[in-house]
């Protein structure tokens, strides 16, 4: 019982968040946005809160021979437009899509089914490029989902278009199968969000590392430290999804001490990082190491995140000190490390932010090429906050984090992509079939709409 009235409380937040943002607009305003629902035609209606173009018939109709539009199964978990259809090919195909310079965030959305008795849902395996960068090789999407205990996948890139530039995205089949998209999104980014800029600080664990036009992001976890989920709708204007999953990558101890702050009331000031860095409910939760000096000291608040070998990593530490009692320099310093590395010597978010109210983030760059234990594929990045040992550097021996974003830096070859992960043991494939997916998916917004429904005659009695 517990998960569902957890995961009610969850959509019904969201759904409040949603109503609440969609009263105001966004800090940011793309300037491209295009949201390409691939094998659709006309604008196919879609719930999340977004129109879809079909690319069918359309400017973005990809050139390649033979590339079908087929409907996804009836029995298919996705309901939802872009999920609903799909192109798919056996051989190679090209978008070309006209854009105004900048950088970009590029999201690709698949749904793996069968969509007919030729394309069987394990069987394809496909290379995606973007401009000159690979972001997907041999891409097995079927065990890629069913590894993640999702059946669908959304992957996030940025890359920057240069003037006169058109971008084109090629999807091209593996030997004896076939490429598929379900969806493509082309959202304009502020300029040196993620890129080097002169008002973006980049520190390196090693040495330094700008991040410039040349390189390619993929972005792999964007978490919401302590805090609720946060939809694209919901976003500062660029559609990102913030995961609220930051417990399920805390060590035991972590897991066991760590406590929850969070200050719904506070007015935030957006002077040391522009306001749309992060949604405000990002800046306005987090995680701290608990009430207890002893305990405090005798941990660090660590987080493992299993990441591909051999690239480099833009890891994104988002702050706000937001409690009454943590209101200037030295009230609650602390040290950071990263791959067992000392990335912070002294941390402290008031030092760098100016005041408690204030969003400020930190960028390092991390590179992870030591070699996987065993026959592991993915290497763990180690990231600790400790709490300072002497007590006359620091009010409270203690240390907070509001969220967190890590991206994989494309290498010298202009790759992205890492190896597919192994397929999970069967027992864990079993309970997501699709029909409990289904009966979820169909019960939760009903339950939420009467919740809402209550909630909304509470306020008007
Ligand atoms: C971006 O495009 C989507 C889909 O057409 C639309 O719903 C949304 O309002 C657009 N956002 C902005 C900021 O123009
Ligand atoms: C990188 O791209 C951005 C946006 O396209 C542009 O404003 C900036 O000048 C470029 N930087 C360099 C060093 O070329
Ligand atoms: C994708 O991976 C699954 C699980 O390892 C495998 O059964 C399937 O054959 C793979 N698909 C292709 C086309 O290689
Ligand atoms: C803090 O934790 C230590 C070790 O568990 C314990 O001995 C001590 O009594 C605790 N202090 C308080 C104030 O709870
Ligand atoms: C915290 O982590 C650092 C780096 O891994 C380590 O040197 C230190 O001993 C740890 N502190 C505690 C209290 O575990
Ligand atoms: C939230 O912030 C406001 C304004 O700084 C402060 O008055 C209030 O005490 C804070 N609440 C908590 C729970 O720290
Ligand atoms: C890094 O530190 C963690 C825990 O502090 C430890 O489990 C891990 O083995 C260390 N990794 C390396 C490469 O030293
Ligand atoms: C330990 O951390 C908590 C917050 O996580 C803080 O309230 C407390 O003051 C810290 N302990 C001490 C005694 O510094």
């Amino acid at each position: 019982m517990k998960p569902i009235v957890t995961l009610l409380y969850l959509s019904l937040f969201l759904h409040i968040l949603t109503l609440f943002v969609a009263g105001q607009s966004p800090p940011y305003t793309p300037v491209d946005n295009i949201t390409l629902a691939c094998g659709n035609s006309g604008q196919p209606s879609s719930n999340d809160n977004r129109e879809w173009s079909g690319d069918i018939d359309s400017k973005f109709t990809p050139i390649g021979n033979a590339s079908e539009s087929i409907n996804a199964p009836p029995s298919s978990t996705a309901s939802q437009v872009p999920y609903t259809k799909a192109r798919l090919s056996r051989s190679k195909f090209t978008y070309t899509i006209p854009l105004s310079p900048g950088q970009k965030f590029i999201r690709l959305h698949f749904n793996p089914d069968t969509y007919s008795p030729d394309f069987q849902r394990s069987n394809s395996l496909f290379s995606v490029t973007a401009a000159s960068f690979t972001l997907l090789k041999d891409f097995n999407a079927s065990v890629t989902a069913d590894a993640s205990g999702g059946s669908l996948l959304v992957r996030e890139f940025c890359v920057n278009i240069e003037t006169g530039q058109r971008l084109e995205i090629t999807f091209t089949p593996s030997k004896d199968a076939y490429a598929f998209i379900n969806g493509i999104e082309i959202i304009s980014m502020p300029t040196g969000l993620y890129y080097t800029s002169s008002a973006n600080f980049i520190e390196t664990i090693a040495r330094s590392y700008p991040i410039e036009n040349n390189t390619a992001l993929e972005m792999v976890y964007r978490i919401n430290v302590g805090g609720a989920p946060i939809s694209p709708y919901a976003d500062t204007g660029m559609y990102r999804t913030w995961e609220a999953a930051d417990y399920i990558y805390l060590d035991d101890t972590s897991k066991e001490f760590s406590v929850l702050p969070q200050n719904n009331t506070i007015e935030l000031n957006f002077v040391a990082v522009p306001e749309y860095s992060a949604p405000e409910e990002v800046c306005k939760t987090g995680r701290s190491m608990g009430m207890n000096k002893t305990i405090n000291k005798s941990y660090n608040l660590t987080w493992v995140f299993p990441l591909d070998p051999k690239f480099y990593y833009l890891v994104r530490l988002h702050f706000c000190e937001f409690e009454s009692d943590i209101t200037k320099y030295g009230d609650r310093s602390f040290q950071i490390y990263m791959a067992n590395q000392t990335a912070e010597e002294l941390a402290d978010v008031i030092g760098w932010s100016g005041a408690n109210g204030n969003p400020v983030y930190r960028d390092y760059v991390v590179g992870m090429f030591m070699s996987p234990v065993g026959s592991q594929k993915k290497v763990n990045l180690f990231l600790e906050l400790a709490a300072l040992q002497r007590d006359s550097y620091t009010t409270y021996n203690d240390a907070i984090l509001n969220g967190l974003e890590i991206f994989k830096l494309s290498d010298s070859n202009g790759n992205l992509a890492g190896p597919n992960p192994d397929s999970p043991p069967l027992a864990q494939q079993i309970p997501k079939s699709s029909t409990t997916s289904k009966s979820h998916a169909s019960l939760l917004p009903i339950i939420v709409g009467v919740l809402s429904a209550v909630l909304l005659l509470l306020s008007v009695l």
